[in-house]
């Protein structure tokens, strides 16, 4: 606690506020004093509200720094693997060799489904978006697992974060499957948490004999790695206000999944992949930059600008040279998409409206053609980021849950609606 205060006077009455300092970053002003003044604060968006707390991801969005737990993203994504990863953000540290194995082999233990969640899936069309499927399946888990439903036992809070870390690419590829009317696969306990995935969405219980390809897969744990925690982004903000009101963990991280879904999120990888097919050649990308620089027309440049980021997206540099390892390892390093996007991204750093906002290619700007080039159909990308993400947001709900101050999430209003008035008969109306 500083020693620092803000002071807030309004109608001639003042009031103190103290400055609360972090280990990193901005210092923030508790605004708990400002209702005595019978006023709220205004914050549509949360751009300039600290909602809590938190030890696991750092970012600093002037620099473009991304720490999870200290450590920075890109020797995460170089240095260590996704399981190595999940581990940190769980616990709190890297694992050791025995701590890693032992959480390797929990996550491959749980990784079964229980055979009556296959039955969901038929109740969907064959041509349901994956992400519908994901929200209704995940929420559906929370019909399952009685015997650890106490949110208040840090041992069963640990035990529904493994098994959710352990369950979400089972239940992804099975949507995918599902949805081209073949098997489900089931995980392979010799296989990586990567292969695994890998092998459920492009495997047949016909040629049991083949391994995904080391690279790609490498590629895909990296993809995971650079998805996995985000600070209190709309998606974590979304599992944190549901599991504030001691919801079932599955029921909150399905919560997760719908919020992460929109274009402006976690669906921008999607939209951003389509947004090049549509620009099609260089010679249209003029016409775009300039739907995106006009204010009349809703047309965002999908994977650029960010709400904190206002430099270089530190997870999109490594997600460029996954690509190029990717489009290498495949045999498409001429592939017109990518050239596209990267001459796309040269012409919108250089101009002065992307400039003078600060925006700058997200993670989602290359996640998407590098996903393509790996065979993953579009409609996929934002459940592998939903995959990707569900350590971030289960460790996010257990480092809340074990706060003995968390409170349960209810923001105020500014009421513009009409003042009070009597019914009137209907006849009168
Ligand atoms: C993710 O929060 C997270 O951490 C999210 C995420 C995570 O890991 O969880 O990082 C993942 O969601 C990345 C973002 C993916 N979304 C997209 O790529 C969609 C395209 N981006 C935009 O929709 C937009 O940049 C947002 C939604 C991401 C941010 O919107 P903001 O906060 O309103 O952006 P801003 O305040 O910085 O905008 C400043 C100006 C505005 O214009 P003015 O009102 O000043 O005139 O820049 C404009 C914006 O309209 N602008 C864009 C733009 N992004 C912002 N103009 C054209 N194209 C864009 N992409």
């Amino acid at each position: 606690m500083s020693d620092k205060h803000a002071t807030l006077t309004l109608n001639n009455e003042s009031i103190d506020c103290p400055v609360l300092d972090g280990s990193l970053g901005q210092s923030v002003i508790d605004i708990k004093p400002v209702p005595k003044t019978q006023h709220f604060t205004f914050d549509p968006g949360f751009g300039a509200t600290a909602a809590c707390e938190s030890g696991i991801t750092f970012i600093d969005g002037q620099q473009g720094i991304l720490l999870h737990r200290g450590y920075p993203i890109d020797q995460l994504a170089f240095d260590t693997d996704y399981m190595e990863v999940c581990y940190l953000l769980m616990h709190g540290d890297l694992p050791n060799a025995d701590q890693k194995d032992q959480f390797i082999h929990m996550i491959k233990k749980h990784s079964n489904v229980h055979d009556q969640i296959n039955r969901f899936f038929c109740g969907f069309r064959r041509d349901a978006h994956p992400m519908a499927i994901m929200v209704g399946v995940v929420g559906a888990l929370s019909a399952f697992y009685h015997d650890s439903l106490d949110i208040n036992n840090p041992e069963l809070r640990e035990l529904s974060a493994i098994r959710l870390v352990a369950k979400m690419p089972v239940l992804a590829a099975m949507s995918y499957k599902y949805s081209i009317g073949e098997p489900f696969m089931h995980p392979k306990h010799e296989l990586s948490y990567a292969e695994n995935f890998l092998n459920m969405m492009f495997g047949t219980p016909y040629d049991d004999t083949t391994k995904p390809d080391p690279v790609l897969s490498r590629a895909m744990d990296r993809i995971f790695t650079l998805h996995a925690d985000h600070e209190q982004n709309a998606s974590t903000s979304t599992v944190r206000v549901a599991g504030s009101t001691g919801a079932n963990p599955f029921a909150c991280i399905s919560a997760g999944i719908g919020a992460l879904w929109g274009p402006a999120h976690g669906g921008a990888n999607e939209a951003c992949l389509r947004m090049l097919q549509e620009i099609g050649s260089e010679d249209r990308i003029s016409e775009y930059i300039a739907k995106a620089k006009d204010k009349n027309d809703p047309f965002r440049l999908m994977g650029f600008g960010h709400r904190v980021y206002k430099n270089y997206d530190p997870r999109a540099k490594v997600m460029q040279q996954t690509c190029h390892e990717v489009l290498d390892t495949v045999g498409c390093h001429d592939d017109p998409i990518f050239k596209l996007a990267m001459k796309l991204e040269k012409i919108a750093l250089e101009d002065e409206y992307f400039v003078e906002k600060k925006l700058y290619p997200n993670v989602d700007f290359y996640s998407g053609i590098t996903l393509n080039a790996l065979g993953i159909p579009s409609n996929m990308f934002t459940v592998i980021f939903a995959i990707a993400r569900t350590v971030g947001w289960i460790s996010q709900w257990m480092e809340m849950m074990s706060d003995p101050n968390r409170r349960l999430a209810r923001p105020r209003q500014l009421y513009t609606g009409p003042t009070q008035r009597d019914v009137s008969n209907i006849s009168d109306r």
